[in-house]
């Protein structure tokens, strides 16, 4: 028999002829000029139509894998053999990628993670409806890479409103989020040997994103209040410096005013570009959210603003502010990068911006933010008393928690984890390892009080086994 197929319920006779003949081409069983059987005789052989082997070769030869003419035969093409795949392809053990593995059952104190169960469902099927039923057809095509102009028209007032940003709607970019903000800034500023200062402790993603240009990344010691300008004196030539001014990232604290002149004048002193990230200081707990940076040297700061806080992470929805000599080429690399951000969700947001539906959503949430961060705060005292020190918490979804003389990386951490408490050592988001191992970050943006209670009581349990071992 040249060849066999299953004739099971559903099985595709065409395609299985098909698949078996090109595999015996390809691993070099049927050599370059053999004859092929004709369809004849192959669909005797394999009580199948003649028809369903004429469709088989038709494939074959339509690819290449044989040729002849009807009448004088089929043979296999010269060239077709092609050398077996290594066998270890398959083989590699790929990690699962998921930024923080939460286990099921686990108590995930994750910074910048919202309560995603309370985003309002229907008022954001309702504003996805209205953009798919009203949109313009222009809105279904390839479509402007910088972002729809309604919504950043929309963009623009809303940034004056929240954030006290003046900036004109062709300044705005609309991205899929803040990394792909940084990823736009970063190729549009930096060359090979730019020095890029980040604030330490400081996000770990912002590093790795930059190292894709350049290895010349240093960090700039921060405080709880932010970066400190006696760091400024290190450096000589910064290209870029990276801040997060409203509530800096981990250790939370506005950046106060003269250390804001302070940085602004050494950037302009150096020609440097300030890249403020503002994530989530919508959330502020003690008054209105401190202005921008941007506010300040709307010609350096390129601003970089997210969704994913305010409303929920997989919506990729971000936004960068930058001076006008920066627009053109950011466009122009978002164009090469994914064209633009999808333009009905886009148009979504505008109606959800301007029904007033996303400002009820964060004042809704910060008030249950505030709750259980105040929750969280009055429990650590409590269970840890005069052992701990909290760092931040006057906006945002997390604190830092200091425990002097214990040391969370490595196998206390994983003490932890195993225990089903999830915390994130604020090691992870430091340039200058070692400073900060006595520092867990506590979000709580996620966690019902019930859930705080239970994750700290085993924080509680083994933090004392460890006092004692
Ligand atoms: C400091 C900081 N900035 C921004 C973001 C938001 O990133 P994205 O907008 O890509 O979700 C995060 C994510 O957690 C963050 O930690």
């Amino acid at each position: 028999m040249y060849l066999t197929i299953e004739k099971t319920k559903g099985s595709r006779l065409t395609q299985q002829i098909y698949t078996k003949i090109r595999t015996r081409i390809l691993n070099g069983e049927l050599k370059p000029g053999e004859k092929l059987p004709s369809s004849r005789k192959m669909a005797k052989d394999l009580g199948v139509s003649r028809n369903t082997v004429l469709a088989a070769y038709d494939f074959l030869f339509s690819e290449g894998y044989i040729a002849g003419k009807t009448g004088a035969g089929m043979f296999v093409s010269p060239g077709m053999e092609l050398p077996k795949q290594p066998e270890a392809v398959r083989d590699y053990a790929l990690s699962v990628f998921s930024p923080h593995e939460i286990t099921k059952g686990e108590i995930g104190f994750y910074p910048g993670t919202p309560d995603v169960s309370l985003f309002p469902r229907p008022k954001w099927n309702k504003a996805l409806g209205r953009a798919i039923r009203e949109a313009p057809d222009s809105a279904f095509g390839y479509d402007y890479p910088q972002g729809r102009p309604e919504l950043r028209n929309v963009l623009r007032d809303y940034l004056k409103r929240a954030r006290g940003i003046s900036c004109d709607p062709e300044q705005i970019i609309v991205t899929t989020g803040t990394k792909q903000s940084l990823t736009l800034a970063g190729k549009c500023l930096l060359a090979k040997d730019s020095e890029v200062l980040i604030e330490d402790p400081g996000n770990g993603n912002v590093k790795d994103i930059f190292s894709f240009h350049t290895e010349k990344i240093y960090p700039l010691p921060a405080d709880g209040e932010g970066i400190m300008p006696s760091g400024f004196a290190r450096f000589s030539a910064p290209s870029l410096i990276f801040t997060t001014p409203s509530n800096a990232f981990p250790l939370g604290g506005a950046l106060p005013i003269a250390r804001r002149l302070a940085l602004i004048r050494y950037a302009r002193e150096k020609g440097a570009w300030i890249l403020e990230d503002d994530y989530d200081s919508e959330f502020c707990y003690q008054g209105p959210p401190v202005h921008a940076l941007q506010a300040l040297a709307p010609d350096i700061v390129v601003y970089t603003g997210t969704f994913s806080k305010i409303m929920f992470p997989s919506v990729r929805l971000g936004y960068m502010v930058l001076p006008y000599p920066l627009v053109n080429e950011c466009r122009r690399l978002k164009h090469l990068c994914d064209h633009h951000t999808s333009s009905l969700t886009q148009l979504a947001l505008m109606e959800f911006i301007e029904s007033g539906e996303l400002e009820r959503h964060v004042f809704r949430m910060k008030r249950l933010y505030k709750k259980r961060r105040d929750f969280l705060i009055s429990l650590l005292l409590e269970y840890f008393p005069g052992k701990v020190t909290v760092w931040g918490g006057a906006a945002g979804m997390h604190v830092a928690a200091q425990f002097p003389g214990v040391s969370f990386p490595g196998a206390l951490f994983s003490k932890i984890k195993a225990a089903g408490v999830g915390v994130v050592p604020v090691s992870e988001h430091t340039l200058q390892k070692g400073k900060y191992d006595d520092m867990i970050l506590l979000g709580f943006g996620n966690l019902p009080e019930e859930k705080i209670k239970a994750g700290l009581s085993v924080l509680k349990k083994i933090l004392s086994e460890e006092k004692r071992s």
